[in-house]
């Protein structure tokens, strides 16, 4: 099969690692890619939908798989679909599941999808009199795409109240935040869980965890996520079986009842309080660096996974994973996630080992050497029968490449290993 990846991120570069196992894979394609995917495939510059299409019709293409809800919000799908091309990836109308946080809300209010209580207005009247009836701390969210940083945890109604006010002015995220939502605060422990959907078929993969603060203990700013484990030892079959019967079930109908039948990654931000599921959030992707250590448990050839998936033929698989742990730190650079960091020259000073591996994300090629390019640069992933193994193979990789500035944290997977 020849196989376009769409995106340049850590959770591209997991994806096509898998993808490299599969010995159905003849060649990869990136579009755009980024400073070390092109040892894996080959790297495409365009960015022009339609002109894609035609590239992947030009070349043969069998599949193309899309990483980042940007290209989903904007349509990619569709457009792919339209040229009778195999894509998966949910359709314009579908990524309005992560393209609008309000879409989002009323759609689980809609279908009694457990969440939590909310209002979503662009009156700043609404707004301070839904604020009034909360306790403290409350959560003010922009409606649109901010890149993971719309979300303020207000520890006061006071400080709530200016956090809506600077959104709806446009102050604080431009457009994005002109409508906005407001939430009750939801005390309990976050898992990621994600679901292959085919429309009417799904397929749940290992729970993970993600560390989404800057620091250890979870402290500091919120970042697009610092580290992540799978599978988490914070689940059971019965939050399992409520995902799927509260949560996945009334969604794939929900969305297929109102027009925008969910094909691609479901992937429920889920809040556990008193054991019982509740979705903060929904995104139409694999979570990044989710995607980084649930891609190395996958089993079943990747390639497999998601041309059924994009086929309609779910039901066809049967889906099987390592009996093993995986543990992704991701090292950071120096500025992250304040500002953009100098471009900065990776050493790597021993080969990577069977139980671990590097997932390159912001990372530019200049003279055949891969430089630091700011933002989030790689993520150091171990493998092991332990979740513990695991880590220690993770954290032993870091000590075996670096950079100028390089950051990460120290406690990945803490809560499993508590
Ligand atoms: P979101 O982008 O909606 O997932 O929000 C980003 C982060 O803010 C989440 O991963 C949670 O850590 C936190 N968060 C969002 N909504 C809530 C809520 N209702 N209660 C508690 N924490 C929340
Ligand atoms: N790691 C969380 C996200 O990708 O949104």
């Amino acid at each position: 099969m020849k196989i376009l990846i769409i995106g340049g991120g850590g959770r591209e570069y997991a994806i096509a690692l898998a993808l490299k196992r599969d010995k159905n894979v003849k060649n990869l394609y990136f579009a755009p890619g980024n400073g070390a995917t092109d040892k894996l495939g080959v790297n495409i510059d365009i960015k022009d939908y339609e002109e894609l299409a035609g590239f992947a019709k030009k070349e043969g293409i069998d599949l193309t798989i899309v990483g980042p809800e940007a290209p989903l919000v904007e349509g990619i799908t569709d457009v792919f679909k339209r040229h009778n091309l195999v894509i998966f990836g949910v359709s314009k109308d579908a990524a309005k599941l992560e393209g609008s946080k309000a879409f989002m809300k009323d759609f689980l209010s809609r279908h009694n999808i457990p969440t939590a209580k909310y209002i979503q207005t662009s009156s700043i009247e609404k707004a301070e009199d839904f604020i009034d009836t909360l306790t403290a701390p409350i959560v003010v969210k922009a409606d649109g795409l901010c890149a993971g940083k719309g979300v303020i945890i207000a520890k006061s109604k006071e400080e709530a109240k200016e956090a809506a006010s600077a959104m709806l002015s446009g102050e604080s995220f431009g457009s994005a935040g002109k409508n906005i939502v407001i939430e009750e605060f939801l005390d309990g422990y976050e898992l990621s869980i994600f679901a292959i959907c085919d429309g009417e078929n799904y397929k749940i993969l290992p729970a993970a965890q993600d560390h989404k603060r800057l620091l250890d203990n979870d402290e500091g700013p919120n970042t697009g996520g610092m580290g992540a484990y799978a599978p988490t030892p914070l689940v059971n079959d019965d939050i399992y079986a409520q995902v799927e019967e509260f949560v996945i079930k009334p969604t794939l109908k929900g969305m297929k009842e109102e027009g925008a039948q969910y094909s691609g990654v479901l992937f429920i931000g889920a809040m556990i309080v008193n054991k019982k599921v509740y979705v903060l959030e929904y995104n139409v992707r694999f979570g990044d660096p989710e995607c980084e250590v649930i891609m190395p448990l996958l089993e079943t050839p990747a390639s497999e996974l998601f041309y059924k998936a994009a086929t309609g033929r779910l039901n066809e698989l049967d889906l099987k994973f390592k009996d093993e742990f995986a543990v992704g730190v991701v090292v950071a650079s120096e500025n992250y996630p304040y500002k953009s960091s100098e471009p900065k020259i990776i050493n790597i000073y021993d080969k990577e080992s069977v139980y671990s591996h590097v997932a390159y994300a912001g990372v530019c090629k200049k003279e055949n050497a891969i430089y630091a390019n700011g933002g989030r640069v790689l993520v150091c992933v171990g493998t092991g029968k332990s979740i513990k193994e695991a880590r220690d193979n993770a954290y032993d990789l870091t000590k075996k490449i670096s950079f100028e500035g390089a950051k990460f944290r120290n406690d990945i997977a803490y809560q499993a290993l508590k």
